[in-house]
């Protein structure tokens, strides 16, 4: 028997742009399987997404840098016999500063979650949606995938690789009905943001015109993701930016972006 709803899976949800990306997939009518550490925060959102959209809500609450976790909750999906529709590859870390100085552990984490979890759980989940012939995979990238980001050396870097695998697979992909979008938001409002700007002055120096509120880059990210489009820029400044820096030689750009990010560090 055909489904009646489809179901969207979400990494990071308990809070930030995964949350609100969860509260749009439920306003649209897809069910929600919402993964994340703290199970409180998924526990309130299912309830409120079951309760004000009439959709259902699957808590699968864990640690994605726990040994072997995307494998483990792939067998969560199956146990929980869920049929993902849409993979939201949402989770991500972010640390500022020298890379030489920030300590290795973070480096590690940050690379197994911005990237190899991403990685993994897209290729555990992709060959179903083939074989149904429809699927959607939304990957936060970020404004900083299109170019260097002194200060941010190792996370710019992994939103590169975001951005770069989710072209390719959407590319790899045409004509079998799943497509693949890159959402690159650039600063927004959220706990990442809040943590950063306590932790560095220079965070605090982004002109308000390029801070997005959380709820228009999820509504963007959303648009792309349904009606299949390769790369979104949420907010018309971000997206200038992002064009421009294409524009311009790779020598000018990384030579500015060394300028300010060695003043902010
Ligand atoms: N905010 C920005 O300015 C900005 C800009 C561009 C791109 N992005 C990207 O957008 C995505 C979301 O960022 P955000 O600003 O919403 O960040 P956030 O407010 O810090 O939220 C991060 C989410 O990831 C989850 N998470 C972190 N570590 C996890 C782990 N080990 N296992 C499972 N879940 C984990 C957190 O949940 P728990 O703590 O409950 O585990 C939380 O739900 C990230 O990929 C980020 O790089 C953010």
């Amino acid at each position: 028997m055909a489904r009646e709803r489809q179901t969207a899976l979400i990494t990071g949800a308990s809070g930030g742009i995964g949350h609100e990306l969860a509260l749009v997939f439920a306003e649209h009518g897809f069910d929600l399987a919402l993964v994340a550490r703290r199970q409180a925060e998924l526990e309130v959102l299912a309830e409120h997404c079951r309760r004000d959209h009439g959709v259902g809500a699957d808590v699968l609450a864990m640690d994605l840098l726990a040994p072997d976790a995307p494998g483990l909750l792939v067998q969560r999906v199956e146990e929980a016999d869920l049929h993902i529709d849409v993979l939201v590859n949402n989770a991500g870390l972010l640390d500022m500063g020298r890379f030489a100085e920030i300590d290795v552990t973070r480096h590690e984490r940050l690379l197994q979650l911005n990237v190899v979890v991403l990685a993994s759980l897209t290729r555990r989940l992709l060959p179903a949606m083939i074989d149904r012939g429809h699927g959607r995979i939304l990957n936060v990238a970020s404004t900083s995938s299109f170019q260097p980001v002194p200060s941010l050396a190792l996370y710019a870097a992994s939103k590169a690789f975001v951005l770069s695998f989710s072209e390719s697979l959407s590319e790899e992909l045409k004509g079998t009905g799943v497509t693949v979008t890159a959402l690159c938001p650039g600063v927004t409002r959220t706990d990442m943001y809040e943590r950063t700007q306590d932790e560095h002055e220079s965070a605090a120096m982004v002109p308000g015109i390029f801070v997005s509120e959380v709820g228009d880059v999820a509504r963007e990210g959303y648009e792309a993701c349904v009606s299949g489009r390769a790369v979104v820029v949420p907010g018309l400044p971000n997206r200038l930016v992002a064009s421009a820096v294409q524009l311009y030689p790779r020598w000018l750009v990384r030579s500015i972006g060394g300028l300010v990010g060695r003043r902010s560090t």
